[in-house]
């Protein structure tokens, strides 16, 4: 790749400067981080991995996803009962099955389509969960049955009747599929008998990341976890607004076994069943090693709801909760000992809680500066006393300046940019003049709008190679500015390709397969490549180079970090001033293909991958070819003296102990 990039020939020359000489601020350990919300069936359909769609009949009601079929003369006649429920359910499907005449292999099926398929694959076992009763005259057995599109049985699981008191039925079904794996299969209750049967929840879960109860899918997990993320900030965004007060976020009901999570309509068009809770949450960001960071409802919902200053203690309340949950005595505290009971007795380490998404919005509500006046200081005061420890992160969308909160010292500023690739190169100098005396910053949302200008009777945003590039020089401006930027993250993460809410978006999913954008090979090289502290570099910007530098101690490494936003390749000379010897093989990670309006796609996911090479000829002063439209590593290792001295000690600059 590099050497057909090479045969292109170099139209620019510009010119590079490192300053290895003059260390300066430190790097935020932080700095790279993920962001997940429940958007674009991210959790549902998506991260978290249960396979059977509105299986507690409470998202789409009844029928929504299932359908009904007989066989043998059964009849069938079913019906949302609100006078039966489990847990915290507040209606089940009445089942009627008559017409089966004794010893006939008739039977009644309910079938469920999952989140726009079901997939399954050879030889693996899939847990299948079924919470229903009987009237006491039921006389058949219940069956849950996975089926190809066609019809083929590919495993089942036969569950005696229980009697009249709601129990869970659950048992492994091994998947026998002659397609090894496919993804348009169904999941079918079936009855054999006459008689009544309610059901409450049907749930199938396939083996999970970690092996996790109740959790996450392994290929999405994996492509996360990949991206090394030294923080995870969830659930939202929106989604913790909430639409309306309904809507809103409360993580009290998304705790404990799923039978007892009602769900809650979520604010991007669909019902949240809840079952990735605060708990599962948690539980993602220690199992990824990322610091997590919880936004909590701050009173303020989408259609403008705002909560009195008078009304507003109890969801304070809640915010504290939400701390002891994740931090509490497992024995002495109440809180702490739910996380005990519900898998976790040791505390998750929560040391980050945002208050509310985007609040600056509610200058333009009926009750304008609230979270200023009243709303922020109140989670913050309370949060404080009880707390120390904790940071409390103040939400903003790009309002920051028109709407400051200044009632309080905000331990961190959360900022969010959705901008044209354009400006997001000019917004790499957005933090080079901030004052270093108020809150440090999250930008806790970003992402390149990047349209599609070839067919603009059609604008839509695309995850192309150009928005990466406008990304990769933003980010290049916070590291230069980590003293002051405590972290960042790409929104939305996922998108479930049957329901795009909204795009662009990290990492693109259907039932079973996963495209990794060239912006997600972005946070991927920058956060697996971190430096400790800045160093100076100047790069030819008017040229659309735009460049970074770290010292890595641990390995004694000059890591840049180099953009060609050109449409022509860029060969470049590289200097590093203050008289450090290199090692002459340097090593370069490069993200790059023929055009930047690029995109990996379902049909060629790897048309962009980092591609990694060996870099000769390294020194004080040496080229190095930045292609068109590029993303650029560089590793630059120090040549250290030998720590024992012998013949050829002091042929090169000893190390600094470090
Ligand atoms: O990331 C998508 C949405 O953008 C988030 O939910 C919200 O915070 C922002 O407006």
């Amino acid at each position: 790749m590099l050497a057909s990039l090479a045969a292109q020939g170099a139209a620019l020359g510009s010119q590079l400067t490192i300053d290895a000489a003059h260390p300066g601020v430190a790097v935020s350990p932080t700095l790279y981080g993920a962001f997940v919300e429940e958007i674009n069936h991210a959790m549902d359909g998506g991260l978290y991995a249960e396979l059977v769609r509105n299986r507690a009949f409470n998202e789409m009601g009844w029928p929504g996803n299932w359908s009904v079929s007989s066989q043998g003369g059964a009849k069938l006649v079913t019906a949302m009962d609100a006078s039966q429920h489990a847990g915290a359910q507040t209606s089940a499907l009445r089942m009627v099955v008559s017409g089966i005449a004794a010893g006939a292999a008739a039977s009644a099926s309910i079938v469920n389509t999952g989140f726009w398929g079901v997939p399954l694959r050879d030889g693996t076992a899939y847990t299948a969960t079924v919470w229903a009763k009987t009237d006491g005259s039921y006389s058949g057995a219940i069956g849950v049955e996975l089926q190809s599109k066609s019809g083929t049985v590919l495993g089942s699981a036969t569950f005696a009747a229980p009697g009249e008191s709601w129990t869970r039925l659950t048992a492994p079904i091994v998947v026998t599929n002659p397609q090894g794996e496919s993804g348009d299969n169904v999941v079918m209750v079936t009855l054999n008998g006459n008689g009544t049967v309610w059901l409450q929840m049907v749930s199938l879960f396939p083996p999970t990341w970690k092996n996790r109860p109740n959790g996450v899918r392994p290929d999405l997990a994996e492509a996360l976890a990949a991206l090394k993320p030294s923080l995870l900030r969830f659930p939202g965004g929106s989604f913790v607004e909430g639409y309306s007060f309904n809507s809103r976020w409360n993580w009290k009901i998304t705790i404990g076994d799923v039978i007892d999570r009602p769900g809650h309509p979520g604010l991007w068009g669909y019902y949240s069943s809840d079952g990735m809770g605060l708990h599962e949450y948690l539980q993602l960001a220690e199992d990824i090693g990322a610091t997590p960071v919880l936004g909590v409802w701050s009173g303020h919902s989408n259609n403008g709801l705002i909560i009195a200053e008078s009304e507003l203690a109890p969801y304070v309340q809640d915010a504290l909760d939400a701390i002891e949950y994740a931090n509490g005595d497992a024995v002495t505290s109440v809180w702490g000992a739910q996380r005990a009971a519900n898998g976790h007795p040791a505390p998750f380490n929560l040391s980050y809680i945002e208050i509310g998404n985007e609040d600056d919005l509610d200058n333009t509500l009926a009750a304008p500066n609230s979270y200023n006046a009243y709303r922020f200081p109140m989670f913050y005061d309370e949060i404080k006393q009880q707390y120390p420890y904790m940071h409390v992160i103040a939400s903003y969308g790009e309002n920051w300046l028109t709407t400051p909160v200044t009632s309080r010292t905000p331990d961190v500023e959360d900022e969010h940019y959705y901008e044209p690739t354009a400006s997001l190169l000019t917004d790499s100098h957005r933090y080079d003049a901030r004052e270093r005396t108020g809150p440090r910053v999250f930008v806790g949302e970003l992402a390149a709008l990047d349209f599609n200008t070839t067919a603009p009777e059609e604008p839509a945003r695309l995850n192309t190679l150009g928005g990466a590039l406008g990304e990769a020089a933003f980010l290049i401006g916070l590291e230069r500015n980590s003293d002051l930027v405590w972290g960042a993250a790409y929104a939305p993460m996922f998108v479930n390709v049957n329901n795009q809410a909204w795009v662009p978006d990290l990492i693109w999913f259907d039932a079973s397969q996963v495209v990794l954008t060239p912006n997600y090979w972005v946070q991927w090289m920058f956060s697996r490549h971190r430096g400790d502290v800045v160093l100076p570099a100047t790069a030819d910007e008017v040229h659309g180079l735009f460049a970074s530098a770290t010292w890595r101690r641990r390995d004694q490494t000059i890591v840049m970090k180099v953009v060609n936003n050109a449409a022509m390749s860029n060969a470049a000379t590289i200097a590093v001033e203050g008289g450090m010897a290199l090692n002459p093989a340097g090593h370069a990670t490069v993200l790059t293909s023929a055009a930047r309006t690029d995109q990996n796609t379902f049909d060629e996911p790897s048309l962009m991958t980092p591609v990694e090479s060996v870099v000769t000829g390294v020194g004080p002063s040496f080229p190095f070819t930045f292609p068109a439209n590029s993303v650029t590593v560089l590793e630059l290792k120090r040549k250290c003296a030998p720590v024992l001295a012998g013949p050829t000690a002091g042929l090169t600059t000893p190390c600094r102990a470090e």
